[in-house]
C-alpha cells in the first residue's frame, strides 16, 4: 500500500501529528500538503514533547524524507524557528525538501489578517493570526511570492512592489517598505535555500519505485474551504482530495484515506459547533481531561461530545477508509455519554449534514447516551485489558459510520498506541 492520505475528521487537533508520526515508522517519506503554520501537530516521546507547525510529523524518524508540498504557504522566519528549535531538540532535519511552488507568507499578510478579523468585529472568524488567508488570497489572486522567485532579484522585487501595490489601501499605516520586505524576505530565504526543489517530482519518483508515501493533512474537513463549515473555515483544501493538489501527485496514486477523529469534538475559533457544551460542566471536563488548549495560540478549545453525523459527512467527502480514533482516555471518568446520531434542523430529523451554515446553525444534535467506564483505559496494554464500554463505544462508531477503526490512542505518548489493522499491508 504505497500511499496513504492522513485526514483531520473534525475541527482540527485531531491528533493527526502523533498518528502520523506512528504510521511514518513504516513510511519512506512524509509529506504535508496544505495549510501553513497555524497548524500545531503535537508528538511526544518519552517524556519530550515536539511541536511541529510546518515540518511534517514523520521527521522524528532518523531516515524519512519530509516534503512540505507546493500545498503549504510558508512563513520563512516561522520554518527557520521550528528548523533550530527541532535542532535544539537534537532532530536532524536535513532531509527536508521544500516545493519552489508552495508560497510565502509575508509579514504583510499577518498585517491584513489581523485588519480583516478587527474589521469583521463580533463576526469574525477566530483566525490564528498567521497570515494563512491572505497568503492563499494572493496566490489565488496571482499575484503571491512562490519559492522560486527569490532566485530573479529584479523580477522579486517587482512583484513585492505589486504586491505593496495591491494591497495598499489596507496597508498604508504600516512600515513595511519594499525595501524593508525585500532584505527579510531575501535573508530568510537565503538560509531555506538548500532545502528547495521539486516537490512533486521528489514525491512521484519515491512512488515509481514502489516507496511508501505518507500524506498529513493539517485543520480538518470541518473547517475545509470547501466542505467545511464556510465561512468559519481555513483557506485551504485538509480534505482528503488536497493531497493530489497541493502535493502533485495524481488521485490514482492514494491507496487508502485515514481520518482521525477525537472519541469527542472540539473547536477553536468561531462557527457553528452543534455538540458543543459551551455552560455545560461536561464541556469544562472534557477541556481539563483532554488539556484542550490550542498547540499554536493557546486558546482554550471549544468542547463537545462526539458527533457522529459531522463524522458521516467526513467519511463521505474523505472517502475515508480507515479510522483511528485518539483520546479515549479523556472519557475515562464518565457516569455516561452521548454521541450525537441525527440532528434536528428546523423541526425536520434528518442524518445528513446540513450545507448551508443557516441550517446548521439552529441544527439540534439528537443524542445516544451510551455506558461510560469509570476505569482508566490508558493502563491498557492490549485492546483486550480495555473496559467493555469502551470497546462498546468504539464498536458504536464503526457500526454507525461503516468504517473500521484501524488505530485507537489512549494517551499523548508515542506508544500508548493499539494498531488493530496492519495499514501499509493490503487488508
Ligand atoms: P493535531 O493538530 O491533529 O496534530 O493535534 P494537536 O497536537 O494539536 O492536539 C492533540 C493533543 O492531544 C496533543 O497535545 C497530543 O499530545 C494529545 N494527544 C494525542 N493523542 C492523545 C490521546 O490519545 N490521549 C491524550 N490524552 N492526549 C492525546
Ligand atoms: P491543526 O493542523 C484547529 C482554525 C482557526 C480558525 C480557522 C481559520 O493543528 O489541526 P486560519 O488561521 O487558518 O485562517 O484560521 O481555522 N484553525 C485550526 N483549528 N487546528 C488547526 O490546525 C487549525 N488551523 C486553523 O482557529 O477558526
Ligand atoms: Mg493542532
Amino acid at each position: 500500500m504505497p500511499a496513504i492520505v492522513i485526514v483531520g475528521a473534525q475541527w482540527g487537533d485531531e491528533g493527526k501529528g502523533k498518528v502520523t508520526d506512528y504510521l511514518a515508522r513504516e513510511a519512506d517519506t512524509v509529506v504535508r500538503y496544505q495549510g501553513g503554520n497555524n497548524a500545531g501537530h503535537t508528538i511526544v516521546v518519552g517524556g519530550s514533547t515536539y511541536r511541529f507547525h510546518l515540518i511534517p510529523s514523520g521527521m522524528l524518524h532518523r531516515d524519512k524524507t519530509c516534503v512540505l508540498g507546493n500545498g503549504v504557504v510558508i512563513d520563512p522566519e516561522e520554518l527557520l524557528a521550528e528548523l533550530d528549535a527541532l535542532a535544539a531538540q537534537k532532530v536532524d532535519t536535513s532531509r527536508l525538501i521544500v516545493s519552489s511552488q508552495a508560497h510565502y507568507i509575508l509579514p504583510t499578510h499577518q498585517v491584513l489578517d489581523r485588519q480583516a478579523e478587527a474589521r469583521k468585529g463580533a463576526a469574525k472568524i477566530g483566525t490564528t493570526g498567521r497570515g494563512i488567508g491572505p497568503a492563499y488570497q494572493d496566490k489565488v489572486n496571482r499575484c503571491g511570492i512562490r519559492l522560486s522567485d527569490p532566485a530573479h532579484p529584479e523580477r522579486l522585487r517587482q512583484k513585492l512592489a505589486a504586491h505593496l501595490e495591491e494591497h495598499r489601501a489596507d496597508l498604508a499605516g504600516c512600515d513595511w517598505t519594499l525595501d524593508r520586505l525585500l532584505a527579510h524576505l531575501t535573508a530568510a530565504h537565503g538560509r531555506l535555500r538548500p532545502y528547495i526543489g521539486d516537490a512533486s517530482m521528489v514525491v512521484n519518483d519515491v512512488l515509481d519505485r514502489g516507496g511508501r508515501v505518507l500524506f498529513e493533512g493539517a485543520q480538518g474537513t470541518l473547517l475545509d474551504i470547501d466542505h467545511g463549515t464556510y465561512p468559519f473555515v481555513t483557506s485551504s483544501s485538509p480534505t482528503a482530495g488536497g493531497a493530489c493538489l497541493g502535493a502533485g501527485i495524481g488521485p490514482t496514486r492514494i491507496d487508502r484515506v485515514v481520518g482521525v477523529a477525537k472519541a469527542y469534538a472540539t473547536r477553536v475559533g468561531s462557527g457553528p459547533f452543534p455538540t458543543e457544551l459551551a455552560t455545560d460542566p461536561v464541556g469544562a471536563k472534557l477541556r481539563e481531561r483532554g488539556k484542550e488548549f490550542g498547540t499554536t495560540t493557546g486558546r482554550p478549545r471549544r468542547c463537545g461530545w462526539l458527533d457522529l453525523v459531522a463524522l458521516r459527512y467526513a467519511v463521505r467527502v474523505n472517502g475515508i477508509t480507515q479510522l483511528a480514533i485518539t483520546k479515549l482516555d479523556v472519557l475515562d471518568e464518565f457516569e455516561s455519554l452521548q454521541v450525537a446520531t441525527a440532528y434536528k434542523v428546523n423541526g425536520t430529523l434528518t442524518r445528513e449534514f446540513p450545507t448551508a451554515i443557516e441550517d446548521l446553525e439552529v441544527a439540534e444534535p439528537v443524542y445516544e447516551t451510551l455506558p461510560g467506564w469509570r476505569a482508566s483505559c490508558s493502563a491498557a496494554k492490549t485492546w483486550s485489558d480495555l473496559p467493555a464500554e469502551a470497546t462498546a463505544y468504539v464498536a458504536r462508531l464503526e457500526d454507525y459510520l461503516r468504517v473500521p477503526v484501524a488505530l485507537l490512542s489512549i494517551g499523548a505518548e508515542r506508544s500508548a498506541t493499539f494498531s488493530r489493522l496492519a495499514l501499509w499491508e493490503p487488508l
